[in-house]
């Protein structure tokens, strides 16, 4: 039963086994200390969701056997606790869960369902045993505050049912974050009431490139592609993910990858009259949308929608990969930046992303989140509001250089935390924009990087990492790339540092190494229905074929490396 202890994942800050078990049941009593009456529904929401084992006959009348007291569960805070944190004393005959708000709690019981049996995350309960838990005596809390994950929801659509069940498995992670990417050349998927073109005309696109877009000729599969969230869908998906500690940080992209944007409101292009579709292929375009004021007026009606249904304080504006030459060619544009005194198109970028945040903040009272990209282009001079985030993907230089200049920053790498690059360089793989990204390197992954300046440290938020969708066309192929890579990412974001992957690495620090525990974490994923890669490689069924999804090499790590170099020194 000891052994449960080391199969924790993310594994906790402290832990001490103590001898003995505690008998847990459907009806184990939940009591709240003075003022965790928060913290105690927290933890009975988790706990009255498992799949208890039927309870044991009730004994027979009048026998003249009393049961002994059914030991129970006490919750508490204690509100000197690091946020998000919590302990757990695990004895025999009781049970005490101390936290330091309602989200330690939620974590702590989400460390009670890792160590009851793997059965624990199965949706209905099947034969076997009673559940007991091991003794313990547990301390933890999460060393970076923002422990995010993002879907690209975009390029390909995923239903509802999909998402919500991606929230299952990040909360079960004890990750707090889901950063949906809701907009981009390939897809809107948002309702609108006040523009409702967005969703009619923007939600939808006629086929879809099948294979990379660098491979002559593209072949395209002939069939349209589409989908929305309403806007109640996105309060109930905002509502689902409250209740398991997690954000939703939605982004409406601009002004770049705006083809969706373009195909429902050409008027907010700055070529007049032109038309536009809604993208079928990959890549970077020319779309974008005109840096004018009309523009912000329009992000501030489609916001005002949004937010009245997320109730989120976080949104994201994208700013990335913008290419600005149809700002060039615009008369209109050119004035505007005249009139501005602007020196540049790149400075009216990062005065345009400034306007968006100005808006955000002053009508919503949300912070802004960009890519790296909208802090790149403030050195012409023109800046970003402070309290801007920087999701840093193009690596720890250009982070570094956010977070000196102020900005919280979110790291989030290309290498390793993008998910839709492959897992192993190998013809077993199916098609994917790159790779590889192993399971090894993401435990290696140091968010926090250990040379850095204090005050760019203190500014280094957190870390998350992302799915792009371009190749990952629906939820299985979603779970095949997501797992078991995120479930090495929690651990590292939990504790804002790498894993020792083997005993041999175990220089990193005294958890039990993360390939034991992973093998072990494996099978609860196994009985949630997830359908992860094996640490082996792919089945049969998850490879690539010679079809459609042949595996392709794709973009190598080191070309990444390399390109990444050269864009954060432009
Ligand atoms: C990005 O990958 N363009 C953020």
């Amino acid at each position: 039963m000891p052994d449960r202890l080391a199969t924790l994942l993310p594994y906790p800050v402290r832990v001490q086994a103590q001898p003995g078990q505690f008998a847990v049941r459907r009806d184990t009593p939940i009591a709240a200390g003075p003022e965790a009456r928060q913290e105690a529904d927290a933890v009975r929401q988790v706990l009255a969701a498992l799949p208890w084992p039927p309870a044991p006959p009730a004994p027979l009348a009048g026998i003249g056997r009393s049961e002994a007291a059914l030991a129970g569960i006490l919750v508490d805070t204690d509100r000197t606790l690091p946020a998000e944190g919590y302990r757990l004393l695990i004895s025999p005959d009781r049970m005490k869960l101390t936290a330091a708000d309602p989200a330690g709690a939620f974590y702590a019981a989400q460390t009670i369902r890792q160590l009851l049996p793997d059965e624990a995350f199965r949706a209905a309960p099947v034969p076997g045993p009673s559940w007991h838990l091991p003794c313990a005596e547990i301390e933890d809390a999460p060393a970076l505050e923002w422990r995010g994950a993002h879907l690209d929801v975009s390029r390909h659509f995923f239903p509802k049912r999909t998402v919500l069940g991606f929230i299952d498995m990040l909360a079960a992670h004890k990750l707090n974050r889901l950063h949906l990417h809701l907009t981009d050349d390939q897809g809107w998927r948002i309702e609108s009431r006040s523009h409702p073109a967005l969703h009619r005309a923007g939600s939808h696109r006629r086929q879809t490139l099948v294979g990379p877009a660098q491979l002559e000729p593209n072949v395209y599969d002939g069939t349209p592609h589409g989908g929305y969230y309403t806007l109640t869908d996105l309060a109930e998906i905002a509502a689902y993910a409250a209740q398991r500690m997690i954000r939703i940080v939605p982004e409406i992209e601009v002004p770049g990858h705006a083809s969706a944007l373009l195909a429902a409101l050409p008027e907010l292009a700055p070529a007049k009259g032109a038309r536009y579709e809604v993208a079928t292929g990959w890549g970077i375009t020319s779309q974008i949308a005109a840096p004018l004021p009309e523009t912000v007026a329009v992000l501030e009606e489609i916001f005002g929608e949004l937010l009245g249904a997320v109730p989120a304080d976080c949104v994201h504006i994208g700013g990335d990969e913008c290419v600005l030459d149809d700002w060039r060619a615009s008369p209109q544009v050119e004035e505007y930046r005249r009139q501005l005194g602007l020196p540049s198109h790149e400075a009216l970028h990062a005065y345009f992303l400034r306007q968006v945040a100005d808006m955000l903040a002053d009508r919503f009272g949300v912070r802004t989140v960009v890519w790296d990209e909208g802090f790149a282009s403030t050195t012409t001079g023109a800046r970003l509001r402070d309290d801007t985030l920087v999701m840093a993907w193009r690596g720890d230089d250009i982070a570094r250089r956010a977070a000196l200049a102020g900005h919280d920053v979110i790291a989030s790498p290309v290498l390793p935390t993008y998910f839709d690059y492959s897992q192993a360089g190998d013809d077993k793989e199916p098609l994917s924009i790159g790779g590889p990204v192993t399971i090894e390197d993401v435990a290696k992954l140091r968010p926090v990087p250990a040379d850095w300046p204090e005050k760019a440290k203190q500014h280094l938020i957190g870390t998350q990492f992302q799915v792009w969708t371009e190749y990952i066309p629906d939820a299985r192929a979603l779970d095949y790339m997501t797992f078991p890579r995120a479930s090495v990412f929690a651990e590292v974001a939990w504790h804002g540092s790498p894993a020792a992957w083997t005993h041999q690495d175990a220089t990193h620090n005294d958890r039990p190494p993360l390939r034991d525990r992973l093998a072990a974490h494996l099978n609860r994923l196994t009985a949630a229905g997830i359908e992860y890669r094996p640490l082996d490689g792919p089945h049969p069924w998850q490879q690539g074929g010679t079809g459609p999804r042949r595996y392709q090499a794709g973009y190598s790590s080191d070309e990444v490396t390399r390109h990444l170099a050269q864009l954060a020194g432009d």
